[in-house]
């Protein structure tokens, strides 16, 4: 019920490859071990092979993908996920063998035998024992993310983290804006966001919820593809207030891992719109009322929904070409120490901001729950080679982009001392969004403080946010000293970590902020 990251190794040819956020084992060990897991485990079973697209057919930042699974359930989402089919071997053309070879063998889901192994120089994943999406939906974290980034390096992109999204102004200006948040932190509800009535005019456009594959173009921007086809999404919570696009999406065509079912066959979560029902059978099939103490549906149940269902999707998440980014939002749940939002001076400042993200833990991965974890760019589980050399690779790959993305970092969960969140959220975060497009535009004030740039008075519109007054933006954007000491001794603990690849572009950074605070 939700991705197990001691389970998932990456197989280098040296652990140091791999770096201290992985688990690591040699290759030859990993496939011996886990062939023989294999061997014979779908003896009367039925092996589903599937080729994968991930990217718009014929764009160039495409990649083709095989994955032979013995699970219906993964065969039946990746049809959703992924542009399925007999259009990933026209991709891939005659004789070319440059795919991702993938297999998956769910074995008797014992956690026992559970391992994702991932072996980059090889293009190859191995699966088994698992039957959870982010384990065994291959094209997404094992291919898009954790072998992307290792390819990514070497061919000189970026396989990340990040929703895309195309803000549109009423006068059809289109801005396109990518943004890391860990695991479970809203991004399909950011991609899919609602302006307030008040923004009249202004809409939001999705291309993608979880992750983008950008490359510099030669016009020296950055352009970013979404590499999968449908969203793979966090259901408790979902409802019209919170994402009224996804209630619409997901309202057929729709695959539910782990939700609870009501009497009449129906799918029931906590938050959904309507009534509690008076009963039903959980998510392990047994009887709820709304005076039992478990959830009905587990905190990390999902969604697997086609794009194609989304109202909001842009028509240019098929562009061959991608989308020129214009920003780089970066950010966590965190009840205090973060404000709303603020923006990088300059790019290696902002590769700084994204490598030093912290969040509270969530229910996507298993273990460890509320606890504020370090996770450099939302990457921590995904980034399939050494920490400190894909640090690197972001200051590095400034070269080649001209005309970079503003950075930025924004957080919608602080709390207050009687840890009441300060900021409403959802569709609200509009408003936010709005100041970033106009910065980009270089048509809003700012003001510089000692973590960046912070919006200038009356620069954030907070007309028609009912119950909130003014005071409060101050609030949010505080910056205590005593929480930035803990904070700056917390990243330290990450850049002790990753020393021997550490850039010292990040640790110049580091001191520049502790003598600005
Ligand atoms: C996801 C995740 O499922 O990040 O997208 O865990
Ligand atoms: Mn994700």
């Amino acid at each position: 019920m939700a991705r197990v990251e001691q389970s998932t190794f990456i197989c280098t040819e040296n652990a140091d490859e791999a770096g201290p956020t992985n688990n690591w084992m040699a290759p030859k060990e990993m496939y011996q071990k886990l062939r023989g897991y294999a061997a014979g485990s779908m003896q009367g079973r039925t092996m589903y092979v599937i080729p994968y697209l991930m990217g718009p057919p014929g764009s160039p930042l495409a990649k083709v993908g095989v994955e032979l699974t013995d699970s219906i359930y993964v065969a039946l989402s990746m049809g959703t996920m992924t542009r399925m089919g007999s259009v990933a071997f026209e991709q891939l053309g005659g004789e070319d063998d440059d795919f991702n070879r993938g297999l998956h063998c769910m074995l008797d889901v014992n956690p026992e035998r559970r391992y994702i192994a991932h072996f980059p120089k090889d293009n190859a994943i191995i699966s088994v024992g698992s039957n959870y999406g982010g384990n065994v939906l291959l094209g997404k974290k094992c291919l898009a993310l954790r072998i992307g980034s290792y390819l990514g390096r070497q061919e000189g992109w970026f396989a990340e983290h990040m929703l895309i999204l195309g803000v549109e102004s009423p006068t059809g200006e289109k801005t396109y804006i990518a943004a890391a948040f860990p695991s479970a932190c809203g991004k399909t509800n950011f991609a899919m966001m609602q302006p307030p009535a008040q923004f009249k005019g202004w809409k939001v456009w999705t291309i993608g919820d979880d992750i983008a594959w950008m490359k510099p173009g030669p016009d020296g921007r950055l352009y970013a593809i979404n590499p999968e086809a449908g969203y793979f999404g966090v259901v408790p919570g979902t409802n019209s207030k919170s994402n009224p696009g996804a209630v619409e999406m997901i309202s057929r065509d729709t695959v539910y891992t782990n939700v609870a079912l009501t009497p009449d066959l129906d799918v029931w979560w906590e938050g959904k719109d309507g009534p509690v029902p008076k009963e039903c059978l959980d998510w392990k099939g047994n009887k709820w009322t709304p005076d039992s103490k478990e959830k009905a549906a587990h905190p990390n149940s999902r969604f697997t929904a086609p794009m194609t269902n989304n109202p909001m999707l842009a028509p240019e998440a098929n562009d061959t070409q991608g989308v020129p980014i214009s920003a780089i939002v970066f950010g966590g749940r965190r009840g205090d120490t973060m404000p709303l939002v603020y923006q990088a001076f300059n790019w290696v400042h902002g590769v700084y901001i994204g490598a030093t993200m912290g969040s509270e833990m969530t229910a996507a991965a298993v273990g460890g729950a509320g606890q504020v974890r370090r996770d450099p760019m939302a990457m921590l589980p995904f980034c399939g080679y050494h920490m400190g050399d894909y640090f690197r690779h972001w200051i590095n790959m400034h070269k080649t982009i001209k005309n970079p993305p503003r950075i930025f970092h924004v957080n919608w969960f602080r709390k207050n001392s009687q840890g009441e969140y300060l900021w409403p959220g959802f569709g609200e975060n509009m408003r936010v969004l709005k100041w970033i497009v106009d910065r980009c535009h270089s048509r809003t004030d700012a003001i510089e403080s000692a973590l960046g740039w912070v919006p200038g008075p009356g620069s954030i519109d907070l007309t028609g946010l009912a119950g909130f007054p003014p005071e409060r933006l101050d609030e949010l954007q505080a910056i205590s000293e005593d929480e930035w000491r803990k904070e700056l001794i917390m990243q330290d603990e990450l850049f002790m970590q990753l020393h021997n690849r550490l850039p010292k572009e990040l640790i110049f950074q580091r001191e520049l902020l502790l003598a600005r605070l």
